[in-house]
């Protein structure tokens, strides 16, 4: 008897390769993030994450019709507005950046599915995620009503999900009412439920100018060390009524992933983060490491067990996958 083993045999051919994978990757699997800001003819690259870039609303309509011919059905928008305030009026405007850019795709391309993060640092002028105390502190309740006001403002430019990433406690319960009282039924919430303070958040920073001026995130975003609070925030989102749960970021978080897809029956989508990708991204442009770690990395993300991944790579793979 010679010792080769059966799996040994089924992976000589790459036929019987193909058919006994268990995890594959798909233009199906993506939602590509997208950062919306004011002007026109505007598409600047983002220095700190190579290959992304920001928009204005003209030249993100032509950026949707390119998605839409590489496959890519959804997209998650992030606004940069030029006014911030306090409490972040401009992010609840129907005039605001997002709400313009939400109407501009839905004008023009009403099959791409349009998902928004629902958050207040791009728009508070001191980059925290919610209302601020006198003392400097984050007042939940209080900043319930504002993510309540940016949610349904969403919907009403004609966003088809929300997705609250602010992290307060309630929000997606609050969030629910709202929309059902606004006749907003159907639409549903994607919820960052297992968000951590990571400093893999850096470069969308940058990107999306909503790092906080003093402070950081610890007191509303987790612990990298813990796990089994993750699973509670988990818990009470879905009890509140979130229909789609997302851990983020997703590489370093992988363990999440798994633990979240055992022991609960909802849908998990992963958010590779900013730092991820320009992490990747360097050390391929770098030449340290192939371009096939990017895919190998996205498996791995799946296999864990998500079933949706935010990531901007979504637009070089879905071109690989063509
Ligand atoms: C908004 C928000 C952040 C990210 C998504 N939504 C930043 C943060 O919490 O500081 C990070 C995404 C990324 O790093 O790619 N709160």
């Amino acid at each position: 008897m010679k010792n080769i083993n059966r799996t040994r045999r089924l992976r000589k051919n790459e036929t019987i390769r193909g058919m006994i994978r268990e995890t594959n990757i798909t233009v199906d699997d993506f939602i590509y993030p997208l950062f919306i800001v004011e002007g026109e003819n505007i598409k600047r690259e983002i220095s700190s994450m190579p290959g992304v870039y920001h928009f204005s609303v003209d030249t993100l309509v032509d950026e949707i019709a390119e998605l839409l011919e590489l496959g890519i059905k959804s997209v998650i928008l992030f606004g940069i507005p030029d006014e911030k305030d306090s409490i972040g009026t401009s992010g609840f405007v129907q005039d605001g950046i997002i709400q313009k850019g939400i109407r501009a795709i839905k004008e023009n391309h009403p099959e791409m599915y349009v998902i928004t993060d629902v958050c207040m640092c791009e728009y508070t002028d001191h980059g925290h995620c919610g209302i601020l105390r006198k003392d400097g502190v984050v007042d939940n309740d209080e900043t319930l009503k504002y993510l309540g006001k940016i949610s349904l403002s969403h919907v009403k430019a004609g966003a088809d999900m929300v997705a609250p990433s602010d992290m307060m406690d309630g929000r997606i319960g609050y969030i629910r009412n709202i929309l059902d009282e606004g006749g907003y039924v159907e639409t549903p919430i994607m919820a960052y439920s297992a968000k951590y303070a990571s400093s893999f958040y850096g470069p969308f920073r940058e990107a999306a100018e909503s790092a906080p001026s003093s402070g950081d995130r610890k007191s509303y975003q987790m612990d990298p060390g813990n796990s089994d609070e993750a699973m509670r925030e988990i818990a009470y989102d879905i009890e509140e009524g979130a229909d789609i749960i997302i851990v983020k970021p997703a590489l370093s978080y992988l363990d999440i992933i798994k633990r979240a897809d055992d022991e609960f029956n909802i849908p998990i989508a992963a958010y590779n983060v900013s730092g991820e990708y320009s992490m990747l991204k360097s050390a391929v442009e770098q030449g340290l490491v192939s371009e096939d770690v990017i895919m190998e990395a996205l498996l791995s993300i799946k296999r864990a067990g998500s079933d949706i991944i935010i990531t901007y790579f979504a637009k070089e793979i879905a071109k690989r996958l063509k």
